[in-house]
């Protein structure tokens, strides 16, 4: 499938069927997430994979009663590790001696000062860092879902604390979205999307 098909196709799924997937399913669905870039490469996304019957019931009341959470065959919670961004010096290194990214002197020391900061920032500033590159995983994983047959709609609605609670999660793991993922029981018609003309601009 081209991925402008697959992104054409792809609706929020609250409907599934009583199917389970496959063990090779879920693995090209993390396999697609693993891909993903990220800013220096530092790979922030941690999935927690819930099967669980009653485990996706909690998830669901954590999740202020949506009932597709507990209806999705898995529920994949997507996390950022908060701390994945001390890491962030030997990374850029890693980057740049590869030759992966080739900045100028002066881009290079502005990298290294800013991975620096992010390195002694506090947990909690690097939640906006880490829900970008956590959501370009989690875009991966909801197009690949397209390519399997397979359905499923981000959720953002959740009490975090109780998630973390349900879950047993470290501090420094934030809880960026619940994907529950399933086989449609629903084909719904395309959403409403703003005209180009109303989000582009050229050069002004
Ligand atoms: C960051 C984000 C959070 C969302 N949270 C929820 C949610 O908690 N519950 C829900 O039913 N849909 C949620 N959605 C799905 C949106 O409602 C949906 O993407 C939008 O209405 C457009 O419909 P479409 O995805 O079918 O094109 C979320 C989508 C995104 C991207």
């Amino acid at each position: 499938m081209e991925v402008l098909e697959a992104i054409r196709k792809r609706r929020s799924i609250r409907k599934f069927k009583d199917t389970q997937l496959s063990e090779e399913q879920v693995k090209r669905l993390i396999e697609a997430a693993r891909l993903a870039p990220s800013g220096s490469n530092v790979q922030p996304w941690r999935f927690i994979i819930v099967k669980d019957k009653e485990l996706k019931s909690k998830l669901r009341k954590a999740s202020f009663n949506q009932e597709f959470v507990e209806s999705a065959a898995v529920v994949i919670v997507c996390c950022g590790d908060l701390i994945s961004w001390k890491r962030t010096r030997k990374q850029v290194q890693g980057v740049l001696r590869r030759g992966d990214i080739k900045l100028g002197d002066d881009a290079e020391k502005e990298l290294m000062e800013r991975n620096i900061r992010a390195a002694s920032a506090e947990m909690h500033e690097r939640i906006p860092t880490t829900i970008l590159n956590v959501a370009i995983a989690i875009e991966h994983i909801v197009l690949e879902a397209v390519e399997l047959g397979l359905g499923s709609c981000w959720v953002r609605l959740f009490d975090e604390k109780k998630i973390k609670e349900l879950l047993d999660l470290p501090e420094h793991l934030y809880v960026v979205a619940l994907l529950p993922i399933g086989v449609p029981d629903e084909d719904p018609d395309p959403r409403p999307r703003l005209s180009s003309s109303a989000i582009i601009v050229t050069n002004k």
